[in-house]
């Protein structure tokens, strides 16, 4: 029976509106409908293909939610072989690359496209009369595995081409890879259902398509940028690259919006700079850029040597992950007495520095990764993020090397070392009691967030204790010129200083001064919201824990940790000697009289005249709250220059936008607008 006529204009409707809707998507990034109302259209279609199995051609969207599993994959033979990268690690390399081209095409005038390098799979796509009919992996550069039911499954890589003017057979390459958010959220999911996550983007991704079932690399949400082209009429090619790009672009592939053109070893290089800079910004990982000479002719002139061609070059970030061992794990007590487990590593040279340390989070995670003393490990350095363990090689692990248990005492102060319900941090029972808890809880009294004690850093509060010049915070107001002169390697004009910066820190708010008390899950916004309520000290500890959780934010778990701290003689004790030697502040303004009450901002981009923690400030004094992310509940987004995303989004949003004028506005309580 063949099909009915309005099934088969309803499937070509249907098939119309999916493929908008996924150009939306992925090319504009501006759905126009939501995941159900797509999920609904392509399930009218899959409906219809099943009663009338004609209508299921190769380009049908449906194909996207993957065909049923395969044994194996077949052999496709690369006709023009995929080849590889030559790597650059140093500018001197690229300066050698640029001079090697001038040298055979005789001249210095070296247009260049620069795009990232991502760090995912490489892959062959063909269109036949504008349709996706085969997609391969790179194999060994000759022969490749065959993934095109795999590749249908993929959203940005169109099944049917756009516009007009393609070749009638063509090859596109390009790198299939998965984003980091999808691939956070592919380990989130893993380790909820006791399976092993991914070591990283890259093989999440490789895991993800090279999967017999496609169904499966149909949930997966892998992306692709296309980067070159393989099997190309000469007399259809464009005369360089970037025209190429764009027309590539203008059929609907997906090409990197960061793609540039450049000129010389200067351009290059400034565009190495700049991407390295911006790397962890990126929604994708790379690991470094790739120069491609623009202009076809001249790589026909240059041609390839054995491995990879001569017009092109991988320039590589410094990397981010490496091998090392495992020489001891020991645990450190932080202030809040959490037992942290950290590796002492054989020193390795990572991501731009070497490091002899690298955090392992807590005794579940250690148990998870299988982490033991003696173990060769892969660790990871990005950014300014602390160093962790990735994870270990078992194959390499020494016979004897016991799994690792977390004590059960404090390793500083010998108190019993516990986890509160439900909490994957153990504890030292020991409080204030425990030097390592005292000595952090000193740190934190003095940092620059709570009374902002210029110039006492952690490692003059460890000689401070040492040499018994301090035993709690009260004694630090004690301390005099003569008495700080008698530690070693400090000088009268360091000693004078010193004494200044306490003297000065004395004078201070109430929301600093209960913040730097480092009570138990008090941070900034808490310690902002009870200052604001109590208004007075003595209310605060004289507070119930039914009274302290009428405060915005604080709950029961809070409550019971404030309402513990000031029960406790030593607490009191010490609050009493810091008012006695002259600590102070003006109390808050009674609540109602606060301008910006109630009202919820953000703050994006750098400001001229103050910088964000100093404008943060000023907004919380007028009762208003600064978070971090722009939501339906922000009242006023503040943009500074160079604003983020947070722009982008509080203008879909509808907030209110508020420029640096505004800013001063809003503070001086005329309200936002010019107007107002
Ligand atoms: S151009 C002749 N551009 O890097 C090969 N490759 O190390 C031309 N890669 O196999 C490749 N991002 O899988 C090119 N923007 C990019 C790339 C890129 C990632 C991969 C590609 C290649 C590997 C070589």
């Amino acid at each position: 029976m063949s099909t009915p006529e309005p099934a088969r204009r309803r499937a070509a409707q249907l098939r119309e509106q999916i493929e908008y809707h996924n150009r939306r998507y992925y090319q504009l990034d501006s759905p126009l409908i939501s995941d159900a109302e797509y999920d609904a259209l392509m399930q009218e279609l899959l409906a219809l293909e099943r009663q009338y199995p004609e209508l299921a051609t190769p380009d049908s969207p449906t194909q996207r939610v993957g065909a049923p599993p395969v044994k194996a994959f077949g052999t496709v033979r690369h006709e023009i072989p995929m080849l590889s990268l030559d790597n650059a690690f140093a500018d001197q390399d690229v300066v050698d690359f640029a001079r090697r081209i001038a040298q055979r095409l005789g001249h210095h005038d070296l247009a260049f496209v620069v795009e990232p390098k991502l760090d995912g799979l490489a892959v062959s796509l063909f269109y036949e009369g504008g349709v996706l009919t085969c997609g391969a992996t790179r194999g060994d550069g000759h022969t490749g595995e065959d993934i095109t039911r795999n590749v249908r499954t993929i959203r940005p890589i169109p099944l049917r081409l756009q516009g007009t003017g393609w070749p009638e057979r063509f090859e596109v390459r390009g790198e299939v890879f998965m984003a980091k958010r999808e691939f956070q959220a592919l380990n989130a999911w893993a380790l909820d259902h006791g399976e092993k996550p991914f070591a990283n983007p890259r093989n999440a991704a490789a895991g993800s398509l090279r999967q017999l079932d496609p169904r499966i690399t149909a949930t997966r949400r892998l992306d692709f940028y296309c980067y070159g082209y393989g099997l190309y009429p000469d007399q259809d090619l464009p005369e360089t690259q970037s025209a190429l790009m764009d027309q590539f672009r203008s059929w609907g592939l997906p090409v990197n919006p960061e793609l540039r053109v450049v000129t010389g070893v200067d351009g290059c290089l400034a565009y190495y700079r700049d991407l390295l800079a911006r790397r962890h910004a990126l929604p994708y990982e790379i690991d470094g850029v790739v120069y491609k000479l623009d202009r076809l002719a001249e790589r026909s002139a240059l041609g390839s040597a054995a491995r990879a061609p001569r017009w092109a070059l991988a320039h590589k970030f410094p990397a981010e992950e490496a091998t090392t061992r495992v020489l001891a794990i020991e645990v450190q007590v932080g202030r809040t007495g959490a037992l942290t487990p950290v590796a002492r590593l054989e020193p390795v040279f990572v991501g731009g520095a070497t490091i002899t340390n690298a955090t392992l989070h807590n005794a579940d995670e250690i148990r998870r990764k299988d982490i033991r003393v003696g173990d060769t490990v892969i660790v990871r350095r990005a950014g300014d993020v602390i160093p962790e363990v990735v994870k270990s090689l078992p194959e390499l692990r020494p016979a004897t090397a016991p799994p690792f248990e977390m004590p059960k005492h404090c390793p500083v102060c010998g108190a019993e070392a516990e986890a509160a319900d439900g909490e994957a941090i153990i504890r030292c029972s020991g409080g204030l009691y425990c030097p390592a808890q005292h000595r952090e809880a000193i740190k934190h009294f003095a940092s620059r967030r709570a009374m902002d004690i210029d110039g006492l850093g952690d490692k003059l509060v460890d000689r401070l204790l040492e040499q018994g010049l301090i035993k709690t915070v009260a004694d630090l107001y004690r301390l005099t010129v003569e008495r700080l002169a008698e530690l070693d390697r400090m000088g009268p004009k360091s000693a004078q200083n010193l004494v200044g910066a306490l003297e000065k820190s004395k004078h201070t708010t109430l929301a600093r001064f209960l913040y730097a008390l480092g009570i138990r899950e008090v941070g900034e916004v808490t310690a902002q919201a009870l200052a604001r309520h109590f208004r007075h000290l003595d209310r605060l500890q004289a507070a119930t824990e039914e009274e302290l959780q009428a405060v915005p934010d604080v709950g029961p778990s809070v409550a019971r940790h404030i309402h513990t701290f000031f029960r406790q003689a030593h607490n009191r004790e010490v609050i009493q000697a810091l008012l006695a030697a002259g600590v102070h502040w003006d109390p808050p303004p009674p609540a109602a009289a606060l301008p910006l009450e109630g009202k919820t901002l953000v703050i994006t981009g750098t400001l001229e005249s103050l910088t964000r923690e100093e404008a943060k400030a000023r907004l919380e004094a007028l009762g208003a709250k600064v978070t971090n992310s722009v939501s339906k509940h922000t009242d006023y987004l503040i943009v500074g220059a160079d604003p983020g995303s947070k722009l982008a989004k509080a203008q879909a949003l509808g907030v209110e936008i508020v420029d640096e004028e505004g800013f001063w506005r809003l503070l001086a309580g005329a309200g936002a607008s010019k107007s107002g």
